[in-house]
């Protein structure tokens, strides 16, 4: 794809997509890790002189005006950021930004209002991509957490301008292609989380290029139920148990070492205060339920990742956000800080749990895309990449 090192921007009007849905806390910025991962493009686009204008969803609005989620902080927080004044609209589009715009130097930042206030921006609406294009000679895509979403902002504008993908977005794609199709090996995906449901497409793709994959999270239950253990009252899809049993097939048919919880830590209760016991897989009782791996699985499991030349994380290991059951996702994490292999962790969860426990810096690749980068690692196409032009 082409990027913005391969058009000139000088004196042209750019809308650029970011993806700034960040967590909110009132009107505070909670994370601006996304705000700081669009900063190289939105410099590179201003110090060349162009004039930037930047659009963003924030959270689900539906298509209405929701004063919380308003994208005035955001703007606050950027401009900190930039060390330069971000105008800031409240549309999306009509008067008052074109008067904005009108306005602008080359060099200038205007952020329009959440693209998710207009009704149009989720149906990817004809109209308002073509009122987006309007405002500018140019498409830059810098929002890959984003780019699973084939919405006006992210793919409709796209056709009708010249359109050129941001650093972030090129970094994102190469990283995750990368280990896609020409991986380091020992290559190992560790996936967790709570639903099979959820992993499926992922582990459909990953499982005939690793030569590890590890199992964690809720979503090992029904894996262990497969193998024929009782699992008392951890979470179970009983809908998914004959997939569970093709997966452990196909990974033995492969030759994929498939890794799954040797012990686990069982509770009485999902809370923080619950009596808990570390259990062989086979003797979890009746009454209890599974929220971490045990003592022994975290060991394995590290091991495993230390002797890896690429990993790939997506889900964490056990109920992370309460500290009883966070040691199973620290040791991986931990882990993946001190291997020497490559170690690209998917967003949402996982990077939320890199973060948590300090070692975020310590990562290669810290995906800014939830769904974006789950999607990605499934294999599939992203709207928002595909309408990119090609070099
Ligand atoms: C995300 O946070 O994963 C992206 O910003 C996409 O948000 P969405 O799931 O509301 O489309």
């Amino acid at each position: 794809k082409k990027t913005i090192r391969d058009v000139e921007v000088q004196g042209k009007t750019v809308f650029c997509r970011v993806d700034f849905n960040v967590p909110m806390s009132g009107e505070e910025v909670t994370d601006d890790t996304r705000i700081k991962a669009a900063l190289p493009t939105i410099q590179h686009l201003t110090g060349n002189g162009a004039k930037v204008i930047l659009a963003s969803h924030l959270g689900r609005p539906k298509g209405e005006v929701v004063e919380e989620l308003r994208l005035d902080p955001v703007a606050n927080r950027l401009s900190d950021l930039l060390g330069q004044t971000v105008t800031k609209t409240d549309q999306v589009h009509g008067s008052e930004v074109d008067k904005a715009i009108s306005e602008m130097e080359n060099g200038d930042v205007l952020l329009i209002e959440n693209v998710r206030f207009h009704p149009g921006e989720e149906k990817n609406d004809a109209d308002l991509a073509k009122a987006f294009a309007d405002m500018a000679d140019m498409y830059v895509n810098d929002a890959f957490g984003a780019a699973h979403r084939a919405h006006a902002s992210t793919a409709g504008v796209a056709e009708h301008l010249p359109a050129v993908a941001g650093f972030l977005m090129e970094k994102e794609i190469n990283v995750l292609s990368k280990a896609l199709k020409d991986p380091e090996r020992p290559f190992t995906a560790i996936i967790g989380g709570a639903k099979v449901k959820d992993k499926i497409g992922v582990i459909d793709n990953l499982i005939d290029k690793v030569d590890h994959l590890i199992i964690g999270g809720g979503l090992a239950y029904t894996f262990v139920k497969a193998q024929g253990h009782e699992i008392g009252k951890s979470l179970l899809e009983e809908d998914k148990i004959d997939l569970a049993k093709e997966y452990m097939k196909k990974a033995e048919d492969k030759g994929v070492n498939f890794h799954m919880p040797e012990d686990v830590i069982v509770a009485d209760d999902f809370s923080d205060s619950a009596n808990t016991q570390e259990v062989a897989i086979d003797s979890i009782p009746a009454d209890w339920e599974a929220l971490d791996i045990g003592p022994k699985t975290r060991e394995k499991y590290a091991q495993i990742i230390k002797d890896s030349k690429l990993v790939i994380w997506n889900g964490p290991m056990g109920v992370f956000e309460l500290e009883t059951f966070a040691n199973g996702t620290k040791a991986v994490a931990n882990a993946l800080s001190e291997t020497e292999g490559y170690t690209v962790i998917g967003g949402g969860d996982s990077a939320a749990a890199v973060e948590k426990f300090g070692y975020a810096e310590d990562m290669d690749h810290v995906s800014t895309g939830g769904g974006a980068s789950l999607e990605f690692m499934e294999g599939k196409e992203l709207p928002g990449v595909a309408l990119l032009n090609d070099k």
